[in-house]
């Protein structure tokens, strides 16, 4: 059976510090254009060996974006708990692994779902081998979803995403909350990170300092005219903030 074939595969080990690249639904990151992108964060990836490079994409575009890369690890944006069967429309975790994807989003607060359809959602995932990184949108939920110990869980505040106000600027207490709830819920071993807004080399940086892991960004990356620039200025402040340490 495929879920029990996919349990024996080698699970993708991931080390933090990691930059996760939402391509959401933008235009600019679905079909060709996800390809174009994909090969600019590729080469950002390949010059920075201590560093994490995830792409999240819509799931009709895993498997061709899966073909061309070898560094940048490739999620969904969001999987269904459901098992190989009859379920039309659903995303299966299996079918996503096979695509070529080794992680997922779960519970952006774009596609929220319920407790306990994430604690499902976790379980799924971990069945089939992929990486999960939860969102949450309060330090509450950041220690809820702690709990059913996925790899990452990031803290983004909803009403600063796609705003250019980092998370990491306009709400550092907030933040550090939310990553102390992590650490202590998850026994140090759920990763810590943080999103929203971010969009300068310093907003990843405060966020390194506020004890997050890494970063999820999308519009500052998807929708930049130069996109490459951007995300190696957000590589060389993580570069930084590790030398300064
Ligand atoms: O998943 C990352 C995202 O929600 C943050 O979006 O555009 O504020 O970087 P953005």
């Amino acid at each position: 059976m495929i879920t029990e074939a996919l349990k024996e595969e080698k699970i993708t080990k991931v080390n933090p510090p990691i930059i996760i690249v939402n391509y959401k639904v933008y235009p600019q990151a679905i079909g060709e254009n996800a390809l174009r992108l994909t090969e600019i964060i590729e080469d950002i990836a390949n010059s920075y060996e201590s560093i994490t490079f995830a792409i999240a994409v819509q799931p009709t575009d895993i498997f061709r974006v899966a073909q061309i890369v070898e560094k940048t690890l490739v999620f969904a944006q969001h999987i269904d708990p459901v098992t190989p069967g009859a379920h039309t429309g659903s995303i299966l975790p299996e079918a996503v692994r096979l695509s070529g994807a080794v992680g997922t989003l779960i519970n952006h607060s774009e596609r929220p779902l319920p407790l306990d359809v994430i604690e499902a959602t976790v379980k799924r995932a971990k069945e089939v081998g992929l990486i999960t990184t939860v969102c949450a949108d309060s330090p509450k939920k950041s220690e809820q979803v702690t709990k059913f110990r996925p790899l990452f869980v990031a803290y983004e505040p909803p009403e600063l995403i796609g705003t250019g106000i980092s998370v990491s600027k306009a709400k550092p207490e907030v933040l550090r909350e939310a990553v102390i709830k992590v650490n202590n819920a998850g026994n140090g071993e759920v990763i810590p990170l943080c999103g929203a807004g971010i969009s300068t080399k310093e907003d990843v940086v405060r966020a390194l300092e506020l004890g997050t892991k890494g970063i999820l960004v999308a519009s500052a990356v998807v929708k930049a005219k130069d996109p490459g620039s951007i995300l190696q200025s957000f590589a060389e402040g993580i570069v930084e903030y590790m030398e300064g340490l």
